[in-house]
């Protein structure tokens, strides 16, 4: 009973962060029409390459946990991704170089923690294939939040220029 307990909230946080990945492919779109910067874009795109394979493989785990849509999408989640959607809105009119490196950091962070708790759930659940999954796709999602950390004096030098101030 405890066992199926956890089998439910499995499948309520797999479809949860499904849905926090495909809201990210869209905030990838729009940083990626909105930065002018040709090696900053390229990051951009690796990413969202790697996200959408992430999107992938929590489908595939929603189907083989034999969860359905997003009915049961969780209050907060939900929340956080009107407010991201507010964001990437945002972002169509702003253009600024550090606040897409911001948001994107922000969001990052953000995948990492629902990977951490995603990865736990499962575990105790005993779906180790989705426990991996998580790992996977947490480490990809370190590995952007570092090339960002990487850039924080490209962007500034990028919003500076953009409105003409010399840094
Ligand atoms: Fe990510």
């Amino acid at each position: 009973m405890a066992q199926e307990h956890l089998r439910r909230k499995l499948i309520e946080y797999v479809q949860n962060v499904h849905a926090l990945e495909q809201n990210v492919l869209l905030m990838l779109d729009a940083m990626i029409l909105t930065t002018d910067d040709e090696e900053i874009r390229e990051i951009l795109r690796q990413h969202k390459e790697e996200t959408r394979l992430q999107e992938q493989r929590l489908a595939e785990r929603r189907t083989a946990l034999g969860g359905v849509g997003l009915a049961s999408m969780g209050k907060d989640l939900s929340a956080i991704l009107v407010a991201q959607a507010k964001g990437a809105a945002d972002l169509w009119r702003s253009d600024k170089p550090v606040q897409n490196a911001r948001d994107a950091f922000v969001t990052e962070h953000l995948e990492i923690a629902a990977y951490e708790i995603l990865e736990r759930l499962a575990e105790r659940a005993g779906d180790h294939e989705t426990a991996e999954v998580a790992r996977m796709n947490r480490a990809e999602e370190e590995a952007m939040a570092q090339r960002i950390a990487a850039n924080w004096d490209r962007f500034l030098d990028l919003t500076l220029a953009k409105a003409g101030v010399r840094g």
